[in-house]
């Protein structure tokens, strides 16, 4: 079904077999293991983040927790792990392994400097080695070093000088990787663009606290008694990476290729970062959960959902969606909805009666002895809370309507200004 869709993609002119790569992190940790990604189908790697052996880097112990929620296993993963351990020249042989046995794979060096003159001197190191692309770490969020990882991606003037250094010593692609721990992306971008950087890769783990130990009131990962806010990745941070992307997308000023990371998992995950800009794929937390196997689902998914809609190019797909994300006075404000209940379906949980009594319009009302919900469709919000909780698939669905109804006075929101608001907002009173 599939025989003549073609998922290789060219980004910052290098061209991928296939879009997806292992992102910087254990899963690309030596050329042994990304050996092994590559048989498994994966187009291309990050690899693990190279330093200049200035330091030792040692890794806490325990350095990750993964984050469950009630029933449901490894939704999210906590991790204090810091940048490879490995000696700098070791890497780099495996650098020159992996060019030499997989020439058409993509090599991308992850690099951090300490500083400037390491910024150089690594990047200088990995294009002789043979790398086709350098992503500057600009995330790490568990650098204590001032002016490393995470320091440098919320002092954007820092990445743009990093950035212009790495430019000015090779003629490789540079990605500029960010962090998601700051509230907007295109300034530190633009800086990365000013500085010169070809791409730009979003987003590193988001900071967070996946657990605290109710016994010892020590969080996880507990380290001899001590732990740290520290990074969050896979499903759990996916709509963040779907939302700077997006929005690094929308964005003419910057218009650099795009590379999108954040809990994916699935082809439609992967899908989803493709129409909303990104041009690559890079993954960890859902290959540390089942393997480098995940790629031949993604790519097999893919495949069969791009012959169904007719599109041979992935390439044709990337931002399709963007156009439809709009700020919120966009929305067409003319038409409400409520809820249709086909209740030939219904098991009698009684669930979207206790949602909707308690978190919505009071619509429904109980019939105890048939254990049914009775619906006024005058009094639902249109909310859907209560399709969300059903065990039954469409059991509730939407119905668009005109507003016509008899709560037409309700949604008074959208292209409303400041000016116009008869109470003026506190920062705007004297
Ligand atoms: C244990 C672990 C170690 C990581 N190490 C690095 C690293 O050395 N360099 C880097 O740029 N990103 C590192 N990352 C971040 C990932 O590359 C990725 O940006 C992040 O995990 C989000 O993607 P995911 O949800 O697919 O895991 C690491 C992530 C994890 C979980």
């Amino acid at each position: 079904m599939s025989n003549n869709i073609d998922l290789s993609i060219k980004f910052c002119g290098v061209k991928f077999e296939n879009p997806f790569l292992l992102s910087s992190s254990p899963v690309s940790n030596t050329g042994e293991m990304v050996a092994r990604s590559f048989d498994a189908g994966w187009g291309g790697v990050v690899f693990k983040t190279l330093h200049a052996d200035q330091v030792p880097i040692i890794h806490p112990s325990p350095r990750m927790n993964t984050y469950n929620y009630g029933s449901k296993k490894n939704i999210g993963l906590q991790n204090v792990e810091m940048i490879s351990d490995r000696n700098l020249k070791d890497n780099l042989l495996d650098f020159l392994y992996l060019k030499k046995n997989y020439p058409n794979k993509v090599l991308i060096s992850s690099i951090m400097g300490f500083s400037n003159d390491e910024w150089a001197y690594l990047a200088k190191a990995s294009e002789d080695n043979g790398a086709d692309m350098l992503e500057l770490n600009f995330s790490c969020p568990h650098m204590s070093v001032e002016g490393t990882g995470h320091h440098v991606g919320k002092a954007f003037d820092l990445i743009e000088k990093f950035t212009a250094t790495v430019k000015k010593t090779v003629s490789i692609p540079v990605i500029a990787k960010m962090t998601p721990n700051v509230t907007e992306m295109i300034e530190p971008a633009l800086c990365a663009k000013q500085g010169g950087a070809d791409a730009i890769s979003a987003i590193n783990t988001v900071s967070g606290i996946s657990e605290i130990g109710i016994n010892d009131f020590v969080p996880k990962p507990n380290i001899s008694g001590l732990s740290s806010v520290s990074g969050m990745s896979g499903s759990i941070v996916k709509p963040i990476g779907l939302r700077f992307i997006s929005e690094m997308g929308q964005c003419k000023e910057l218009s650099l290729p795009l590379s999108g990371i954040g809990g994916i998992e699935t082809w439609v995950d992967a899908l989803e970062f493709i129409l909303v800009g990104a041009s690559t794929i890079q993954v960890t937390t859902s290959i540390i959960n089942y393997g480098y196997g995940i790629i031949q689902d993604i790519i097999e998914g893919l495949q069969d959902f791009m012959a169904l809609k007719n599109i041979n190019k992935i390439q044709d797909l990337v931002g399709k969606a963007l156009p439809n994300i709009k700020s919120t006075d966009n929305f067409d404000f003319k038409h409400q909805g409520n809820t249709n209940y086909d209740l030939k379906k219904c098991v009698g949980c009684g669930q979207c009666y206790v949602v909707c009594h308690d978190a919505a319009g009071q619509a429904i009302s109980w019939d105890k002895e048939k254990r049914r919900p009775i619906l006024d469709k005058d009094k639902c919000l249109s909310c859907m809370i209560c399709s969300f909780i059903c065990p039954v698939e469409d059991l509730i669905t939407y119905n668009k309507m005109p507003l016509t109804w008899n709560r037409k006075q309700a949604p008074v929101m959208g292209k409303i200004f400041a000016k116009d608001l008869k109470y003026k907002p506190f920062c705007n009173q004297t």
